[in-house]
């Protein structure tokens, strides 16, 4: 008798398997009723065709040729079945038979990971976050922050002037526009319709007409601080600073405080951080100046405070140990694609 490891005889093969075949939807089901029956593993007919070597003369030549007809005949339905799903895909100008497409997701540029988490360190800090025009009033950017006009400070930042209007009328520097060259003027624009004691930062995109190298862009970011009561010091800068700089970086972090000079603070200095050896420049701050306040109606024997004004690209090189800041605007994927 025909011993078979598998269930169905050719009877029952003959009479499931072209059904099985006619009702298949799609190729993969086709794929699944063709290794249900002459998969070469386990397909039913497939296990009748390897067990003819263990049969007697007699039973072999009687099952043998009907099964190779069997399978035969299922290969060619099997074909059969396959050129109606391609004619269908073809009419419709799809091959369903090809590996499908992978779906690009995009995802967040580095600039944006650190900005994102930077006001998260902050947030959690109890700082609020505010933004402003880029485009100023040269009041706005240079007047109210103690640098007034033909001061030799204007000179530390090369502006973009925005063309005045063709009306020949005089201009003012409240009138006169340009693209802001940092955030400092958010400060003046807060505090003129805000009270202290309060604490702000400011993200935001800046510009400058300067040549570009591995550590400038003419556009790039800053985030301002500002903090402002009746005893902010600068022990609380300090600590501020220390806090911020170990969550974004780390705790090994090393940070240099060096003397400078701002018009709007008073002292003033700049903080370093060190990148393969070598400090970069990442931030300008100070005690924002008695002028500043008065030019916002505070009274500065009343209240006082620290300002700061970071720079975005620069804190992701170091995050990301970039060296040259001009990748991140080069919209070059093998860049991009790394974060
Ligand atoms: C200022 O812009 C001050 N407004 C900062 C400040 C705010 C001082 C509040 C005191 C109180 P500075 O020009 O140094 O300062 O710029 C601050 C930071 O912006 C720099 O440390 C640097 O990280 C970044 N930065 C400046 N210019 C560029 C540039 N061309 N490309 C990329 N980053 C720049």
């Amino acid at each position: 008798m025909l011993k078979l490891k598998h269930s169905m005889n050719l009877a029952e093969i003959r009479k499931s398997v072209f059904k099985d075949i006619e009702t298949a939807r799609n190729v993969k089901a086709l794929e699944q009723v063709k290794g249900k029956y002459v998969g070469r593993q386990d397909g039913a007919l497939t296990i009748i065709l390897r067990s003819l070597k263990d049969m007697s003369p007699a039973e072999k030549k009687k099952v043998g040729p009907e099964a190779n007809v069997l399978r035969e005949e299922i290969e060619q339905a099997l074909d059969k079945k396959l050129k109606e799903f391609e004619a269908v895909a073809a009419s419709r100008g799809i091959d369903v038979t090809m590996p499908g497409k992978k779906v690009a997701f995009g995802h967040l540029h580095p600039l944006t990971l650190v900005e994102q988490k930077i006001r998260e360190i902050f947030r959690s800090l109890n700082f609020s976050v505010v933004e402003g025009p880029e485009v100023e009033t040269e009041y706005y950017n240079f007047d109210a922050l103690n640098i007034p006009a033909n001061h030799p400070a204007r000179d530390m930042w090369d502006t973009f002037w925005v063309a005045p209007s063709q009306d020949r009328k005089p201009t003012t520097a409240e009138t006169r526009r340009l693209l802001r060259t940092h955030t400092s003027p958010v400060q003046v624009h807060y505090m003129e319709k805000h009270q202290p004691p309060f604490q702000i930062i400011v993200p935001g995109r800046c510009f400058r007409y300067e040549a570009t190298d591995a550590s400038h862009e003419i556009n790039f970011h800053q985030i301002e601080g500002l903090m402002v009561g009746p005893d902010v010091q600068l022990t609380h800068f300090k600590y501020l600073l220390t806090q911020f700089f170990q969550r974004l970086f780390g705790a090994g972090v090393e940070i240099r405080f060096r003397p400078s000079y701002f018009p709007f603070t008073e002292p003033s200095f700049e903080v370093d951080i060190k990148l393969n050896n070598k400090w970069l420049e990442v931030m300008g701050a100070g005690m924002v100046h008695p002028n500043v306040f008065k030019a916002v109606r505070y009274n500065p024997k009343q209240v006082q405070g620290f300002a700061f004004g970071m720079g975005l690209e620069r804190l992701a090189m170091i995050k990301f140990g970039i060296t040259d800041i001009r990748l991140f605007y080069s919209g070059d994927l093998r860049f991009i694609n790394q974060f």
